[in-house]
């Protein structure tokens, strides 16, 4: 059994524990919607559709579950869900918010490119901005495949590659601009100087490949367009430039049954 976490996994432990005490805020405002919303637009599940109709009864994993309100939606859809994560403080708050809004589901502190499940365990694996970002895809699209049952369904949202192209980690060009500031053939890992943290991104291409190479049909890809009304600007992308190009991806994809 592998016990070292990869070097990424580390680095990024110790970044969002760092963070954590930040996230609690922005954790509670989710946790208390009465209806799911996704990314930093806030687009409405009415509008995106990315939960299955029918939770009830349904076996789902979180991938980098963060303050956990994701799970806490889908347990309040009748769903079974179980949150991962790789941040103990991240976890510290989500079972906080468990106590606080009463609703238990299991935590696990680990690395979400190796989860301590058996095979064929959900029926559905979602990530908004957890492994979906912050894992390696090379390793975790092959862990969601394993973990899910046959039909089950994986859902995942993170930053579009587009605003990975145009964003560099220095102050000249975060945020985002208009022009293109890295290469897109090979585009994987992100190094982020300024708070040594890793992400990931793929050339869309090379997320369908890497999907269907580990058996699943890929349902969508979703561009994400800020509303007209978005008017908040973020340290990594303003407002203006989400209405201009996608700033954000959902990719929904089946293992078939
Ligand atoms: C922006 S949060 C997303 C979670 C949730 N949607 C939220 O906003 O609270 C990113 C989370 O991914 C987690 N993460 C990063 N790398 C991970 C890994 N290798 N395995 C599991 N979780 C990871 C971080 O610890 C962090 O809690």
């Amino acid at each position: 059994m592998v016990t070292e976490l990869p070097e990424h996994v580390e680095r990024n432990r110790r970044h969002w524990d760092d963070m954590a005490a930040g996230w609690v805020e922005p954790g509670r405002r989710n946790w208390s919607a009465a209806e799911p919303t996704w990314g930093i637009w806030a687009i409405p599940e009415t509008e995106l559709h990315l939960l299955p109709e029918d939770l009830t009864g349904k076996d789902a994993i979180e991938l980098g579950c963060g303050t956990g309100y994701v799970s806490g939606w889908l347990a309040r859809r009748g769903a079974r869900p179980v949150g991962i994560d790789n941040s103990a403080r991240q976890l510290a708050t989500a079972r906080r918010f468990q106590q606080e809004f009463g609703v238990e589901f299991p935590l696990v502190h680990g690395n979400a490119e190796q989860v301590p499940y058996p095979d064929a365990s959900f029926d559905l694996a979602i990530s908004e901005y957890g492994a979906a970002i912050w894992c390696d895809p090379y390793r975790w699209v092959p862990e969601a495949a394993r973990l899910l049952r046959p039909g089950g369904r994986l859902v995942f949202l993170g930053n579009h590659s587009f605003l990975q192209l145009c964003t560099v980690d220095t102050e000249d060009v975060r945020p985002a601009g208009d022009r293109l500031q890295r290469d897109y053939f090979g585009l994987h890992r992100l190094e982020w100087v300024s708070d040594d943290s890793v992400e990931f991104a793929l050339p869309y291409g090379e997320w369908f490949r890497l999907l269907r190479s580990n058996g699943f049909e890929v349902e969508d890809l979703i561009e994400l367009q800020a509303p007209p009304e978005a008017t908040r600007d973020f340290d990594f992308v303003t407002a203006d430039w989400a209405k201009r190009w996608p700033s954000e991806h959902v990719i929904k994809a089946v293992k078939p049954g």
